[in-house]
């Protein structure tokens, strides 16, 4: 028993992490700067957040009430929250430059088993995240697509049980006496969904085609290599940054502020609501640590990539939100999201009368999910390559190829896993589960600090969280304050998922652990 609880809360040394980096046969190439840093901190944080979900937490849903105009206030609120955790991702990064962000931190301060835990919880961060992004991502090239006139089948465009889903409400309302053209578009789709689709042994066949095509393609470019999807990214983050200056200077000039009364329509129940689904939008601060081991000077460049890349999206998104709330009416929006629509940035647009504007915007949301998938889905293969490193998963994953020195193995079969489950799951319940995830890692993340401090008070930090204890304390109590206002099933999801996890640690990971066979 003694032996088993040694086993559990193994640490691994921090002078033992360090070195591993220096492996050559699994070293990974340097090149990321400062700049780069922050270019890739907004390019993973700006996506379906600000185009999307946005409007469900201006305007609720049947989960949860909407946050009205104080939506700026819940944006507000999530910074704060972000705000102490980006410092402590920032030390963490600057003390264990290595691949693998949270988990790497973890093995060092709490041991294996919470090592393992957040490991697996940020598979949700990241894998889910970028299932609910490629998901928004799909909506929106489908919906461009048919405004130039090219139709995909509908049974190419969506997956099995949300058609199905939408299939049976929709032969309710026909056979209640309705047209098939007075149901929502989403039910209308549905419905031809399920009528157009091939069948095998009679059962239909809907998939998901662009949401999993799109993680294919990033799979492919994550292979070439990190320099090259650099690049591509800045140029995706300069179109993004362009997109929503444009959304703000030219929506400031139809504001009506009548539209910012009342200010908080559902209290502070809705601003709390709305500030636990906007945290969607600020998911990816932390990315950057991940890609620590591949940075020039980890120690200068890793608090300047986090820190400044939250810093300019906080102020984004609360001028997006001023002028969004400002241009539409918070019923009108309600109305319109509960009929199938899910661009909330481009519906304002066409309420002032501006649909080629909308266009632009539609535009700049499909790049920018793009940008978003891309770092997300590099994330998720470091965390496995380090878990692979560390024998918690099969040694495969952690192997480096040795003309591109990406980690190869982990990128394909984590892209082929991720487009697999885009193409046959519905976006609904991704984002709460992505955020909840997300936060829980991001206490222990603060909380490591804390612990660290204590335990390993002299080894040098390259930057310091001020006013340790209380800012790291603030960290775990604002991130849990966050989970409290995500819906109770979305809880019950996260704990079974964190049962598989432990399943799977104790017929595999517990077993083969590298720091268990040097002991
Ligand atoms: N922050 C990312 C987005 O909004 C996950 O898409």
């Amino acid at each position: 028993m003694k032996r088993i609880t040694r086993q559990l809360f193994r640490l691994k040394d921090l002078n033992l992490i360090l070195s591993e980096s220096h492996d050559p046969l699994r070293k990974l190439k340097k090149v990321l700067g400062p700049l780069e840093l922050i270019l890739f901190g907004i390019g993973v944080i700006i996506g379906a957040g600000i185009f999307a979900t946005v409007g469900t937490a201006a305007a609720g849903d049947n989960l949860r009430p909407g946050a009205g105009p104080a939506l700026i206030l819940s944006f507000a609120i999530t910074a704060v929250a972000c705000g102490f955790a980006a410092l402590c991702y920032a030390e963490f990064a600057s003390l264990v430059p290595i691949s693998g962000s949270a988990y790497t931190y973890s093995y060092a301060t709490f041991g294996e088993l919470v090592a393992w835990i957040i490991g697996w919880d940020l598979m949700l961060e990241y894998s889910v995240g970028s299932i609910a992004v490629s998901l928004s991502w799909s909506g929106y090239f489908t919906s461009l697509l048919s405004g130039i006139g090219i139709h995909l089948p509908p049974w190419l465009t969506i997956d099995l049980r949300s058609a199905l889903q939408g299939y049976d409400k929709a032969a309710a309302l026909l056979s209640g006496g309705a047209a098939l053209g007075d149901l929502t578009p989403a039910l209308q789709k549905a419905w031809n969904a399920i009528h157009g689709a091939p069948r095998i042994f009679g059962t239909p066949v809907t998939f998901n085609f662009p949401a999993s095509a799109i993680v294919l393609i990033l799979t492919a470019i994550l292979v070439r290599g990190i320099k090259e999807s650099s690049r591509f990214n800045v140029a995706i983050v300069i179109i993004k940054l362009l997109v929503l200056g444009f959304f703000i200077s030219l929506g400031a000039f139809f504001i009506k502020p009548e539209n910012w009364v009342p200010f908080a329509p559902n209290g502070f129940a809705g601003i709390k609501a709305g500030a636990a689904i906007a945290f969607f939008a600020y998911i990816g601060f932390d990315c950057v640590s991940t890609v620590a081991e591949e940075t020039r000077d980890p120690k200068r460049d890793m608090p300047i990539g986090i820190i400044g890349s939250l810093i300019v999206c906080t102020v984004i998104y609360m001028l997006v939100a001023a002028v969004f709330t400002g241009i539409i009416p918070v019923g009108l929006l309600k109305t319109s999201l509960a009929h199938g629509k899910a661009e909330p940035l481009a519906l304002a647009m066409q309420h002032i009368g501006l649909g080629w504007a909308a266009v632009v915007i539609a535009f700049g949301s499909i790049v920018a999910q793009i940008a978003v998938l891309l770092v997300l889905q590099m994330g998720q293969s470091r965390i496995f390559f380090s878990m692979a490193r560390d024998g918690l998963l099969p040694k495969v994953f952690s192997s480096v190829h040795k003309t591109f020195r990406t980690p190869h193995v982990t990128t394909i079969v984590t892209g082929l896993i991720i487009a697999a489950v885009a193409g046959s799951t519905n976006i609904d319940e991704m984002v709460d589960l992505t955020n909840i995830g997300t936060l829980f890692a991001f206490v222990l993340v603060c909380f490591g600090i804390v612990i660290l401090r204590v335990k390993e008070p002299n080894r040098p930090r390259g930057f310091t969280v001020p006013w340790n204890p209380v800012i790291p304390l603030l960290g775990v109590a604002s991130c849990i304050f966050l989970m409290t206002g995500l819906p109770g099933i979305t809880w019950i999801r996260f704990i079974l998922w964190l049962v598989a996890g432990l399943i799977v640690y104790f017929s595999y990971g517990i077993r083969h652990s590298r720091i268990r066979a040097m002991k």
